[in-house]
């Protein structure tokens, strides 16, 4: 039965999508059965990221719709035999409630080993809906004031959940500006926030061709703290 792992973020932009699409390329790429599906009906954004955009033929709301079984939604990676993306698709007509997308979810959960959920930004109905979906959250910020503090808000909201474990990713890291006391060094996040830090992601120029080849050594990393292989700090807010 699948881990279903939700990113959340608060703040937009800061790569809730980036780490969900990379970590489901590397947890593939150790054979894992991953599934990356899109809860962030607005933007619909992780098949663009996997480069799987003009393969799918349904998605998320055609199977709350019943115009498609769960299973057809899916688009199979062409080049991770395990990697499945579930899009979110169009806004639906009528609302999507979580019960609906649960159902799906459930029905798919079976044959993955992981489900990653992407989540839209804010606070608001996307985010409970993708959270309540989840047994395990990643909390994604980068260093900077505006984006900490809505993760701090998402970080409480999470305590509400009570999830199995919760992880923090702080993304777009530079260590120069560490180094001259620019910016909080993840650590210190990690302890502000009180989320154990589960990893690190630098800026990287070559972002979207490292993440579809996979040679992102950052999400290499963050992959193998999630399967547990050097298990500190994905435990629960201190
Ligand atoms: N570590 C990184 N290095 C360089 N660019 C990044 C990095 N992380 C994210 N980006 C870029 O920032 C933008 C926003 O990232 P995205 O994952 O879509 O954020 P979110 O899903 O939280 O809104 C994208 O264009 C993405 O390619
Ligand atoms: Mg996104």
């Amino acid at each position: 039965m699948a881990r279903k792992i939700v990113m959340t973020s608060g703040k937009g932009g800061v790569g809730k999508t980036t780490v969900c699409c990379n970590l489901g390329v590397q947890l593939a790429k150790r054979g894992c059965r991953v599934l990356v599906a899109d809860l962030d009906f607005g933007l619909n954004n992780a098949d663009v990221a996997l480069g799987v955009e003009n393969l799918a033929l349904y998605d998320l709301v055609d199977a709350v719709e019943g115009k498609c079984r769960p299973r057809q939604a899916l688009t199979r990676h062409p080049r991770y035999p395990t990697l499945s993306v579930l899009p979110s698709g169009r806004v639906a007509e009528h609302y999507v409630s979580p019960q609906a997308i649960r159902l799906v979810l459930d029905s798919l959960a079976p044959q993955f080993d992981f489900i990653l959920l992407d989540s839209p930004a804010g606070i608001e109905e996307g985010f409970h809906r993708a959270a309540s979906c989840a047994e395990e959250a990643v909390l994604v910020t980068t260093p900077h004031v505006s984006a900490m503090r809505d993760a701090d808000r998402v970080a409480g909201m999470l305590a509400h959940y009570r999830f199995g474990r919760t992880g923090l990713v702080v993304n777009l890291v530079r260590k120069d500006r560490t180094r001259r006391g620019e910016t909080l060094s993840p650590e210190e996040i990690s302890s502000l926030l009180r989320v154990p830090l589960l990893g690190t992601v630098p800026e990287e120029d070559r972002l979207y061709l490292n993440n579809i080849e996979g040679r992102s050594r950052p999400f290499k990393a963050l992959a193998g703290k999630l399967l547990g292989e050097e298990d500190r700090g994905f435990g629960g807010r201190r």
